[in-house]
């Protein structure tokens, strides 16, 4: 009994890892909304089974997909409680701890995949990954989805087609006034929310990567497909830091070497399962795919302008005018 209160209560505490077994091993909750067939959902399934490897089953990661135990409201308060101890949230959701990781949502700011790994590799990506830690957050790694485009009940082929829509946003007051740039309205919904809320038309449209809109079956309740790329999801991989320092160091170590590996299978699997789930939409014939000429395209820089006026100082100049350059 008193083993157990000095070690029981309030999340683990430092402990030899000869205390853990295979029939009694230390239990690591890794929770996220996307499905288990996701880049997200295979990478966490990679990391637990590496993590089993590596500490002889001494570890047990259990992954716990598609918000079944934490969705976006609450899986960040429960990992600075200690109920969880990995999430991977897109990087906009942590905008209530540091609104610089709206850099994602700039509109048509990164050129391409390789500025996107550039900036998240480099410095400034590294300093947002380590800005959370005085929030008992500490940032492990980007995992990344793909560039959004926007999808509708209604068709979407040229500016004026937004005004007037209602779009689901993940978090936000870049993402509500890029829609407003649009002539659109915004309302935040939870991902796990979010197919309900297109289909029962409480939203019009959303916007996601191809791979979210394919596992989610947004195809299902969105006729319209507009081929934009005009923002990111990218995922920061977030664990309590206070309990990952007391962690035993030998299970540190594995946990480290783990996130390393599954870090690099995530990325490289993200970029086929994107292609993946394009194709898919593409030839299911559910949706209507348009596609944007340089000159339409340009049109909707130009309409999303002023957001960067009003958020040049939230985000931060240096990091926008460091992540145009990549
Ligand atoms: C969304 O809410 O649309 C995404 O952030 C979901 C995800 O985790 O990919």
């Amino acid at each position: 009994v008193l083993m157990l209160t000095a070690a029981g209560c309030g999340g683990p505490k430092s402990q030899d890892a000869a205390a853990y077994t295979p029939e009694k091993p230390l239990i690591i909750k890794f929770s996220h909304v996307t499905t288990p067939d996701s880049p997200k959902g295979k990478a966490s399934q990679k990391f637990a089974e590496l993590m089993a490897e590596k500490t002889g089953g001494k570890v047990k990661v259990e992954v716990y997909p598609s918000s079944q135990l934490y969705g976006d409201k609450d899986e960040l308060e429960a990992l600075q409680a200690g109920n969880v101890h990995i999430i991977a949230p897109s990087a906009t959701k942590l905008v209530g701890f540091n609104p610089a990781f709206q850099i994602v949502d700039m509109p048509f700011l990164f050129k391409n995949h390789e500025s996107v790994l550039k900036f998240w590799d480099g410095e400034l990506g590294k300093k947002l990954m380590t800005s959370l830690e005085d929030k008992n957050l500490l940032g492990l790694a980007m995992w990344e989805n793909g560039f959004k485009v926007f999808t509708a009940s209604k068709p979407l082929e040229k500016p004026e087609d937004f005004h007037g829509l209602k779009f689901r946003t993940q978090a936000g007051k870049v993402l509500e006034a890029q829609f407003k740039a649009l002539g659109s309205g915004a309302a935040t919904i939870p991902f796990g929310e979010t197919y309900t809320a297109l289909q029962q038309g409480t939203v019009d449209g959303q916007e996601n990567t191809w791979n979210n809109i394919d596992t989610q079956k947004y195809e299902e309740v969105q006729k319209h497909l507009l081929v934009s790329n005009h923002g990111r999801i990218d995922y920061i991989v977030l664990t309590n830091k206070k309990w990952y320092s007391e962690l035993p160091e030998e299970f540190r170590k594995a946990f480290d070497e783990s996130m390393a590996e599954a870090t690099a299978y995530e990325r490289e699997l993200a970029v086929e399962l994107d292609k993946q789930s394009e194709n898919n939409l593409r030839s299911s014939g559910k949706m209507k795919v348009v596609e944007l000429s340089d000159a339409e395209r340009e049109a909707f820089v130009k309409l999303m302008e002023p957001v960067y006026s009003e958020f040049a100082e939230t985000v931060g100049k240096e990091i926008i005018d460091g992540a145009r350059q990549l």
